[in-house]
């Protein structure tokens, strides 16, 4: 009997050993499973007289039993210290303070908020928002826009070019959100509402300059659409983004190529410390540039002048952000730096609608 019970030590001490209930599983099929030890013992009975093989029988199923007992026991405590170290595991520390949520410690850029509410106005008017591409042609940014090759109006954009193509053709950054006008005649049939918020590139940099801003442009063409049409859709605009009951506005005559007469537009407005108010003061201060669109532009994008008009203007995003927010440096707008846009910026769920009040 003396093999049952070095079979016996030796198969206690495995389970005993058994660091998981994988291991554990292991040695169970090792002593009782198909072809393990304890098995193969039994197998040996029926070649034994009778005698022999009651007393071995007995003994080999004491073993076996000794051995299930050990592995139910083993096993018990193993699932038992598997489920403490989980538990220890993902403890909760009730005490620690609360993180407060995305939603409440994320920020809008005064950028895309403004954009949003200016969107949100012209929505109102039933305007739709056109985009077109950064990088542009210079044919779209100037030629169809009415600036001949040579023109000297070309040189006041301070242009970003591209390297040419192999067909010689020199891309460009756009300088002004006007091309998405062209794209817009060129793909749609008038009447055209629209307005055009983007980014736009000039090699410009200083306290009121920077390489990259933003504009948004607005198109009407209609066979009616006039100058006091134009006229009444900035007022409007004018009121509603500076969210004031009345705003005096002054239209000068300017110039642009793809306008025909130009003006560009001062509102009035009363500086006081660092303070602007608008709709009330002495001081004019220019928001915009606009005019009816040149017959030449209508032509150039397939519209035909003699049955068609429209007016477009174009505003600094930027600028407007800067004059109603109070932000007084606009290379800040783009510094990316936290501490700023925890100032300035806008909680995520705070978006502007004419309903709702614009800025909150
Ligand atoms: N594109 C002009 C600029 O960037 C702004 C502008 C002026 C746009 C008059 C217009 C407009 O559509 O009618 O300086």
């Amino acid at each position: 009997m003396s093999d049952l019970s070095a079979l016996k030590d030796e198969t206690l001490a495995a389970i005993e050993s058994a660091g998981d209930e994988a291991a554990l599983e292991a040695v169970r099929v090792a002593a009782l499973g198909k072809k393990g030890s304890i098995s193969a013992l039994l197998a040996t009975l029926g070649k034994l007289g009778p005698d022999e093989r009651k007393s071995r029988g007995a003994a080999i199923n004491a073993l076996k039993d000794a051995v299930t007992e050990a592995l139910a026991a083993r096993r018990a405590v193993l699932r038992k210290a598997a489920l403490e170290f989980q538990l220890a595991r993902e403890a909760l520390d009730m005490t620690l303070p609360v993180r407060p949520p995305a939603v409440e410690t994320g920020r809008i850029h005064p950028i895309s908020q403004v954009t949003d509410e200016i969107v949100a106005i012209f929505a109102d008017m039933g305007f739709a928002v056109a985009e077109g591409p950064d990088i542009e042609t210079d044919d779209f940014n100037f030629t169809k826009l009415n600036f001949p090759p040579g023109h000297p109006a070309r040189e006041m954009h301070d242009t970003f070019f591209l390297q040419p193509d192999e067909k010689g053709e020199r891309r460009l950054l756009r300088t002004h959100t006007s091309p998405v006008q062209v794209r817009t005649m060129l793909s749609q049939k008038p009447p055209i509402r629209v307005i055009c918020p983007g980014r736009t590139y000039r090699t410009d940099f200083d306290q009121t300059h920077t390489p990259m801003f933003h504009q948004v442009e607005g198109l009407v063409i209609d066979q009616g659409a006039t100058l006091a049409n134009l006229k009444w859709v900035l007022e409007e605009f004018c009121k509603a983004f500076f969210e004031v009951p009345k705003v005096g506005m002054r239209f000068r005559p300017s110039f642009f190529p793809f306008t025909s007469p130009s003006m560009e537009v001062d509102i009035q407005c009363r500086r006081s410390g660092g303070e602007i108010r608008f709709g009330e003061g002495d001081d004019w201060l220019e928001i915009l540039g606009c005019g009816m669109v040149h017959q030449n532009v209508l032509t150039n994008c397939g519209i035909d002048p003699d049955v068609y008009q429209g007016f477009a203007w174009g505003m600094g995003i930027d600028r407007v952000a800067m004059l109603k927010y109070g932000m007084p440096d606009l290379r800040d707008l783009f510094d990316a730096d936290l501490r700023w846009l925890d100032h300035y910026g806008f909680k995520p769920l705070d978006a502007p609608t004419l309903a709702g009040g614009l800025s909150g």
